[in-house]
């Protein structure tokens, strides 16, 4: 299991996204958002499913729970050159509970277990899945227990565990991320009670402080929303999570490259706020934060604008 990853996030870990925290740190592991299998088989493919190589290394997350359409699934993962794939079981919303996947699936891990059992048989790739601690009123631990040991048991050796509960009926996806309390312990002592299987941990982490804190009693940390705002985060991981000193860029030469792709995008006919919407967290905590993401939140954006803004914030410098 990677020590790090940035968690698959619906609408925002798209790969122009993806493309710019790679710029940040070389190691750590990117996700997709989640994708279901039905689209995948049935949708473009190439839309849903195109990266840059420089992404690796990449999960691509699954959404769905019918074990052959998800292996099927998992094939064109593989093909399409994933490094691993993911089910999702930890999303409550309306949408996914109706099509019976997503944090639901945590009431029948028989049926997570068929999904894993069915997907390994067609892949050499890793497959994983991301879950909570828990859901509605059956959340004891050993009801978590029982879960783990049931996926595992079809041969999933890597779990991402939520540190949190969701209430399937009356919370929003968005309060389901905020209102059920963490619990960290319950992932440690799953940790401890399956030490052989790998163990991730996410939910609320915000500083490197936590993430080693979290390394010491499991085997990876997953950081979702805290990277996403404040983004050059992710330029301290690979020195202090991997001890890889060399290639930590600023965020004007980070600027700099991500302009260059996005002129080559641009060319390809993507509209530029879809690539800048995801940087204006960029500056998150500097004194020129607030300008940055006025720059990029007016009426036009241009490219010719950042530029003029390297130059500014070089001149201040
Ligand atoms: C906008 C948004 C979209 C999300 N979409 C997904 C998703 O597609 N699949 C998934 O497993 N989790 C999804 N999540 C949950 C995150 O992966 C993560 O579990 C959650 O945000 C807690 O981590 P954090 O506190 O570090 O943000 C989403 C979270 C956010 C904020």
């Amino acid at each position: 299991m990677h020590k790090f990853s940035v968690a698959p996030m619906m609408d925002w870990t798209d790969r122009h996204c993806r493309y710019f925290h790679r710029l940040l740190s070389s190691e750590v592991q990117l996700w997709t958002e989640m994708v279901t299998a039905k689209a995948i088989l049935y949708g473009d493919k190439g839309r849903l499913l195109d990266f840059d190589v420089g992404e690796h290394p990449l999960v691509l997350q699954l959404g769905g729970s019918d074990p052959q359409e998800m292996a099927r699934a998992a094939r064109v993962a593989q093909v399409w050159g994933y490094d691993e794939v993911n089910i999702n079981v930890g999303c409550p919303s309306d949408r996914v509970q109706s099509g019976r996947f997503g944090a639901c699936l945590m009431q029948t891990p028989e049926v997570v277990a068929r999904c894993v059992d069915a997907m390994r048989q067609v892949v050499d790739i890793p497959v994983t899945v991301k879950s909570r601690i828990g859901v509605d009123e059956r959340d004891s631990y050993d009801e978590l227990v029982n879960f783990v040991a049931t996926v595992a048991g079809a041969g999933c050796d890597d779990f991402f565990i939520h540190a949190r509960k969701a209430w399937l009926q009356g919370l929003s996806p968005k309060e389901n991320r905020t209102v059920p309390p963490l619990n960290y312990e319950r992932v440690y002592r799953i940790k401890r009670d399956f030490p052989a299987l790998g163990i991730g941990i996410n939910g609320g982490i915000v500083t490197m402080e936590s993430v080693q804190r979290h390394l010491a009693n499991v085997d990876g940390v997953m950081l979702g929303r805290a990277v996403y705002h404040q983004p050059y985060l992710l330029s301290e991981v690979d020195a202090v999570i991997y001890q890889k000193t060399l290639g930590v860029l600023s965020r004007e030469q980070v600027l700099l490259r991500f302009i260059d792709y996005m002129k080559n995008q641009q060319a390809q006919g993507v509209p530029i706020r879809s690539m800048t919407r995801h940087i204006l967290g960029l500056y998150h905590g500097q004194p020129n934060a607030r300008k940055f993401r006025q720059l990029l939140s007016g009426k036009t954006v241009e490219l010719t604008h950042l530029y003029k803004w390297l130059d500014f914030v070089e001149g201040v410098e």
